[in-house]
């Protein structure tokens, strides 16, 4: 079994911003966690480089458009490669073989008599690349996401009938596991309940597409091509490749993580584009919430936009990636404020995970000649009940796609270990001969506890958890899978141990 994971294909107007760092970072931990379990992972991602807003950006710059898509994609495989992101497939939506894709889909889609020549007039945000429903209502006729002017267009353009489909993806929505969270569920719901209404899939007077096969002057719509790349990216570029094959290198997808502003087209209008192509649907869709900064929406002209690149240099991937996985809760919106994000990373991955870590590496090495301490067992280990119940738990969160409390499982259980440590007293207990066993029993529990909290961080924070094992005087490459390093007692005893050094350097609040 192959499990498949998509992040949206960025739009290449810019460079990645904290949204597609946020989104990106959240699959990269749920593709990690899935290779730690054992699965087969494809992890994908890309970019989507048609449509007017490539195209009217690369025109400002004086570029031409696959010019500028070069290196605007170079720039997103840079930025993914410097934040440690293990995607497997990176799909570019002017490659030939997503043309390829296109194109065949179209001629399935066709085939079940479900595009038609129409006529489209209406409001469109560039920005979003679609059209806007009802905008009377909105007075100042502006995309309420972009804040920008809409654009009316009234042009003669192929329509794929949505409508034909109503029954269909009302009954898909039945299904509670289709769409997460729930609160994004119920929204896309209602929608639907309105009635489903067919849409444009082509344009005339835009160069910048994939042409629409025998029908002159009209590209594809963008979303109409884009959607396509999560299964062009299947191919390998292999010349071979063709729908027909997709279900043999592992569609469909088992999640497409996406934000919540374009949830509709994930869970509804994609859907019914695979329905009438014959294809299987993706399994899941969950629609995360959006970043904001110090209670405001992040935007060019409030000045407040985070650059990622700018973070990452300050505090590293391993800052960022605990904060945007353990504070926000996958599905609702979060709030980036500097100061808690310094709080955050000195109390949780400094002074409650790496003070631990240090305090009884160097208790031991200082102890036990530089060595974990070595005993016969005891068989009344109370932290043994406290890390099994960690561990099923922790794996319960990550199954259900909760990273937030999967992180702050391993963060309470951290807080717990500590609690251990100063309520046992070990540098007062080995102040008699006669408690040296009882030590030695105490180092190990928590030497043996930070292991656990290093594999168990693994797929959330993969350098720390590196760091961690080595400080342990572990090899971070074992014959043994995951889940089976998880169970307690794996740490070996009289074992070389490292000089201690801080794992994580605390930040300054500036
Ligand atoms: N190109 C389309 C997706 C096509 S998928 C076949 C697109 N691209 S985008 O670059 O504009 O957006 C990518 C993702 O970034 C979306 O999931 C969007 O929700 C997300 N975000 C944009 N701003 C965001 C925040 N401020 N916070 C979190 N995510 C945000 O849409």
């Amino acid at each position: 079994m192959t499990f498949i994971i998509t992040t949206p294909l960025y739009y290449v107007n810019d460079k990645p911003h904290l949204g597609s760092v946020y989104t990106t970072i959240i699959c990269d931990s749920i593709a990690r966690y899935k290779r730690l379990i054992g699965e087969k992972v494809i992890f994908i991602t890309g970019v989507d480089e048609h449509g007017l807003k490539i195209q009217r950006t690369a025109l400002e710059k004086g570029l031409s458009p696959q010019d500028h898509c070069d290196e605007i994609s170079s720039i997103f495989k840079d930025n993914w490669n410097k934040w440690d992101i293990s995607y497997d497939k990176f799909i570019r939506t002017s490659s030939k073989v997503h043309e390829k894709i296109v194109n065949e889909f179209f001629k399935r889609v066709q085939d079940s008599n479900d595009i038609y020549m129409g006529e489209q007039k209406g409001w469109y945000c560039v920005g979003c690349e679609e059209f806007k429903d009802n905008p009377d209502n909105n007075s100042s006729l502006q995309c309420p996401i972009h804040k920008k002017n809409l654009e009316w267009k009234n042009e003669r353009n192929l329509f794929f009938r949505l409508s034909k489909y109503q029954k269909e993806i009302e009954k898909l929505l039945d299904d509670q596991e289709f769409i997460e969270p729930k609160e994004r569920r119920n929204e896309i719901i209602q929608f639907v309940k309105r009635g489903l209404k067919d849409f444009s899939i082509s344009r005339t007077n835009l160069e910048w597409g994939i042409s629409v096969p025998n029908i002159e002057r009209h590209t594809f719509y963008v979303w109409f091509d884009a959607l396509l790349g999560y299964i062009s990216a299947l191919s390998d570029e292999e010349d071979s490749f063709s729908l027909e094959h997709s279900s043999k290198f592992g569609w469909p997808a088992d999640v497409h993580l996406i934000g919540k502003d374009i949830l509709r087209f994930h869970s509804i209008y994609w859907p019914a584009m695979l329905m009438s192509a014959g294809i299987k649907l993706p399994k899941k869709i969950i629609g995360h919430g959006f970043l904001t900064r110090e209670g405001q929406k992040m935007g060019k002209s409030l000045g407040n936009v985070l650059d990622p690149e700018q973070l990452l240099t300050k505090y590293g991937t391993e800052s960022v990636r605990w904060f945007l996985l353990k504070d926000i809760s996958l599905g609702s919106d979060g709030d980036f404020q500097d100061r808690r994000f310094v709080d955050i990373i000195n109390n949780d991955l400094a002074n409650t995970i790496g003070n631990l870590l240090n305090r009884s590496t160097s208790m031991s090495r200082k102890w036990f000649e530089n060595k974990t301490p070595s005993f016969f067992d005891d068989n009344e280990n109370t932290i043994l009940k406290i890390t099994e119940k960690t561990i099923a738990n922790y794996l319960k969160y990550f199954e259900e796609y909760n990273l937030d409390s999967a992180a702050n499982e391993i963060l309470n259980y951290s807080i717990k270990i500590n609690l251990y440590l100063n309520k046992k007293e070990p540098w007062s207990l080995i102040k008699k001969e006669n408690n040296i066993q009882e030590v030695k029993i105490i180092i190990y529990n928590v030497l043996e506890a930070s292991r656990i909290i290093a594999l168990l961080l693994k797929p959330l924070l993969p350098e720390l958890s590196i760091k961690i094992i080595h400080q342990l005087g572990l090899n971070d490459k074992s014959n043994k899978s995951w889940k089976e390093e998880l169970s307690w007692g794996g740490l070996p005893k009289n074992n070389y141990l490292p000089i201690s050094k801080p794992v994580i350097t605390k930040l300054e609040y500036e």
